[in-house]
C-alpha cells in the first residue's frame, strides 16, 4: 500500500475510534478492508481508498472502522480480575449498597460479550445474596456486529472451551447442535448498546464498578488520559475501575490509582480504597 493511501486510514482510524495502525500493520489494512471494498461493490481495495478521499457515506465509514477493530476474548479472561470482583467486590457491594440495593456495572469494550457474562455468572451463583437487588450490567463496544454477537450469546466448542468452568457451562448454557446458547437468565442480565469510547460519556451514568480491559492499549498517550480522565467522572468515588493486564493509569493521568493489593484494578483519586495505603505509608514514616 502506497504510504499517502496508508495515511488516509491511519487519519480516519485515529480520529473516528483512536485506533493507532502503524505502518508495520499495512497489511492488515488490506486483508480486513479487501472484503469491505468487495461489499460496497469496489473492483479493488485502491478504489475504495480513492472514493474516500471524496465524501463517503458514513456506513462505509462505519464498515472500516468495524473491520478493523480486534474483538479478541474469551469468558473468564487472565481469571485473575474475576477472582477479585467475586472475592473483594461483590462483598464490598454487598455491604456497602446494603440500603439502595442497587448497584451498576460497565462493561466498555464488551466485545462478543464473554466479559459482561462472566460477571454476570459470578453474580448470578451468589443470587440469593443478592435477592431483591437491582443489578445494572451494561455492555458497550464501538462495533454493531459484535453487538450483535453478544446479545445471541450463541459461542463455538472452542469458545466456550476457553476460560469457562464446565459447571458453569453445564448450568448456564443449552447445546444447540455444535455450537452452545448461553441461557435467558443470564441474558436478561445484560443490558448492549453501541457506544464510542472517544464519544461523551454523560450517557453511561454513575457505575459502581467498570471493566475497561484490553481496549486501550489500542490507543496513543493522548485518547487514554482523555477516556481515562472522563471515566473517572463516571465512577463512584468508591467504585471499582479494571484495566487489562497491560494496561495501567500510571503515568497517564492522576485520576486514578491502582488500589493496594489488587493487581489491575484501579480506584478514583478520592477513593477510600486509597487510603489504606496512605495510612500504611504515613505509619512507615512516623
Ligand atoms: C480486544 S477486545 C477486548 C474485549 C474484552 N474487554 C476483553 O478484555 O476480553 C477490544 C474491544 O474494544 C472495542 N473497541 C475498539 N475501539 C473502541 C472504541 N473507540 N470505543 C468502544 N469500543 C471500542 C472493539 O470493538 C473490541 O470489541
Amino acid at each position: 500500500m502506497r504510504l499517502t493511501d496508508f495515511d488516509i486510514y491511519k487519519d480516519l482510524l485515529k480520529e473516528k475510534s483512536g485506533l493507532v495502525i502503524t505502518q508495520d500493520k499495512a497489511y492488515l489494512l488490506e486483508s480486513r478492508l479487501t472484503p469491505v471494498a468487495t461489499k460496497w461493490d469496489f473492483a479493488s481495495l485502491d478504489l475504495l481508498t480513492a472514493h474516500l478521499r471524496g465524501v463517503p457515506d458514513p456506513k462505509l465509514i462505519n464498515d472500516i472502522v468495524e473491520a478493523m477493530t480486534t474483538n479478541e476474548t474469551s469468558f473468564f479472561r487472565d481469571m485473575r480480575p474475576f477472582d477479585t470482583f467475586r472475592d473483594v467486590v461483590m462483598p464490598f457491594l454487598l455491604k456497602e449498597r446494603m440500603h439502595e440495593r442497587k448497584f451498576r456495572i460497565w462493561c466498555a469494550a464488551a466485545s462478543s460479550g464473554q466479559e459482561p457474562y462472566s460477571i454476570a455468572m459470578l453474580l448470578k451463583n451468589q443470587e440469593s445474596q443478592f435477592a431483591r437487588w437491582t443489578i445494572d450490567i451494561v455492555g458497550t463496544d464501538i462495533s454493531h456486529d459484535i453487538l450483535a454477537a453478544a446479545k445471541k450469546g450463541l459461542y463455538s466448542q472452542f469458545e466456550v472451551q476457553r476460560g469457562l468452568p464446565v459447571q458453569m457451562l453445564v448450568q448456564y448454557f443449552k447445546q444447540e447442535g455444535d455450537r452452545w446458547q448461553i441461557s435467558d437468565d443470564i441474558k436478561k442480565m445484560i443490558e448492549y448498546k453501541y457506544f464510542n469510547l472517544l464519544d461523551s460519556m454523560a450517557s453511561m451514568g454513575q457505575n459502581d464498578v467498570i471493566f475497561c480491559r484490553n481496549v486501550l492499549i489500542y490507543f496513543d498517550e493522548s485518547d487514554k488520559r482523555d477516556i481515562l480522565n472522563r471515566m473517572a467522572k463516571q465512577l463512584k468515588p468508591d467504585g471499582f475501575l479494571f484495566l487489562g493486564g497491560a494496561e495501567t493509569v500510571i503515568g497517564i493521568t492522576d485520576e486514578f490509582a491502582p488500589i493496594p493489593d489488587l493487581r489491575g484494578v484501579y480506584a478514583r483519586k478520592d477513593s477510600p480504597h486509597l487510603e489504606k495505603k496512605a495510612n500504611t505509608q504515613n505509619q512507615a514514616l512516623a
